[in-house]
């Protein structure tokens, strides 16, 4: 059986964040699918290497060599059918945690945030796009979220997570626009998994309905099931987990 049958046979999959609540689920799900041949396992922790097809390696988003050595071994022996980009932070220690007000706007988290979660993706598509395979369907998404979104911004707080989740948005698209041009078949997207009981989200999620939590699991099905519905067409768009557009 196979979730992603809008790809070719044979896919050649890499996942970064794979050690993450998301990205865990993602390996756990491709590594059953038919359509899938091979998984690079990319992460600076180590992620589960025991499943069949996945070999793991390590990047660290901080640091580009390690990004650019990834996506050479990752395209070695094939070019790329499906990146997905799962890493993220929302918070990291005690010091550094989500503002709640304007007050609490610093230097070191700010650009904390956009290093990981804007500059980061960034870079991984500067190497991982140039392996991806041609003349057929390829998707490379990397997770958002819905508050990254200005138009949809009605709570405000979260300063650097949500402006370093737009800064990524508006990097995906350009990325989309100048991908196409030599990758016609490509999907170049941005995906809001839904609140996602994970150690990001852990934090943050006492007042969460129960019925609005997804485990990992759920998510990365949601999320399998929209990578399959995109179509070259939506390149540049952001989605959520049922595969409605989410509006920048
Ligand atoms: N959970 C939610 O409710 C939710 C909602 C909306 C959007 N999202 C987005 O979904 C994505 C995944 O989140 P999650 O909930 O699965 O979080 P998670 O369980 O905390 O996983 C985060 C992943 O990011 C990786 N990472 C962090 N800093 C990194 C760095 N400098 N270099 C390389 N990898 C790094 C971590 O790996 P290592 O530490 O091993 O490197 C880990 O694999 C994030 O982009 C998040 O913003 C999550």
């Amino acid at each position: 059986m196979s979730q992603i049958s809008s790809f070719p046979a044979e896919c050649n999959v890499a996942i970064i964040g794979a050690s993450g609540g998301i990205g865990g689920a993602m390996l756990r799900l491709l590594s059953d699918d038919s359509r899938v041949a091979n998984i690079h396992a990319l992460s600076r922790s180590a992620t589960d290497a025991s499943l069949p097809k996945v070999t793991a390696g390590s990047i660290d988003l901080d640091d580009e060599h390690s990004i650019a050595t990834a996506a050479q071994r990752a395209a070695q022996n094939d070019a790329l059918d499906l990146v997905i980009v799962t890493s993220g932070i929302l918070w990291e220690g005690e010091d550094l945690r989500p503002e709640k007000s304007m007050r609490e706007l610093d230097m070191q988290r700010l650009t904390r945030l956009f290093a990981v979660n804007a500059a980061g993706p960034a870079l991984v598509a500067k190497h991982f796009l140039p392996q991806m395979r041609k003349q057929s369907k390829t998707l490379f998404a990397s997770l958002s979220a819905r508050v990254g979104s200005i138009g949809d911004n009605r709570l405000g707080g979260w300063y650097s997570y949500r402006a370093s989740k737009a800064a990524l948005n508006m990097l995906l698209k350009t990325l989309a626009i100048e991908h196409a041009r030599q990758w016609p078949d490509s999907v170049v997207a941005g995906l809001h998994p839904g609140t996602v009981n994970t150690a990001l989200s852990q934090p943050y999620t006492s007042r969460t309905p129960k019925e609005s939590l997804f485990s990992p699991e759920t998510s990365a099905q949601h999320l399998l099931n929209v990578m399959n519905q995109l179509r070259p067409e939506d390149s540049g768009g952001v989605f959520a987990w049922d595969g409605s557009r989410i509006q920048y």
